[in-house]
């Protein structure tokens, strides 16, 4: 099978039976993003425990690059501390801008690269990853903001 053929199975699948989908009751972190050039919308819903992304799901509507993103990034972040998350985003992020990521870091997200022949798609391969950093940098700063409160209250 060629690679193109294969990589358009990997979207296929993700696309037909998305992985982590629906909402999580308790997440501690749910952000939306919207793709501002056709208006699609997704939520995303991450549950932390002892520093691990333990749960992680995502709602929302969309074409069948943003819905197979969304999915495969689920997938690729469970376990990952946020931190590890952010860098992955940086990573793909990086590769669908055309920069050169080695594929063992990006493994089953390489599928997504044929959209860069497309820069109008590119902000769908996007969209789940824009938002789950921004929610996640919200988090780190409400975070931070407590820590150095409750500092502060100790001094
Ligand atoms: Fe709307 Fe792709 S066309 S997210």
């Amino acid at each position: 099978m060629a690679l193109d053929d294969l990589y358009r199975e990997v979207i296929l699948d993700h696309y037909t039976h998305p992985r982590n989908k629906g909402s999580l009751d308790g997440a501690d972190i749910k952000v939306d993003g919207a793709n501002p050039l056709c208006g699609d919308e997704l939520s995303i819903y991450v549950k932390l425990a002892a520093g691990l992304i333990s749960d992680v799901r995502f709602v929302g509507r969309g074409c069948s690059i943003s819905q197979a993103s969304a999915s495969m990034m689920t997938e690729q972040i469970k376990g990952k501390t946020l931190p590890q998350a952010r860098a992955l985003v940086g990573r793909f992020k990086a590769m669908m801008h055309g920069e050169d990521v080695p594929e063992e870091e990006l493994g089953d997200l390489m599928a997504l690269q044929g959209v860069r022949k497309f820069p109008v798609r590119i902000k769908c391969a996007t969209l789940a990853w824009v938002a789950l950093d921004q929610g996640a940098e919200e988090f780190e700063g409400a975070r931070g903001k407590v820590e150095s409160t409750a500092t502060s209250e100790v001094e």
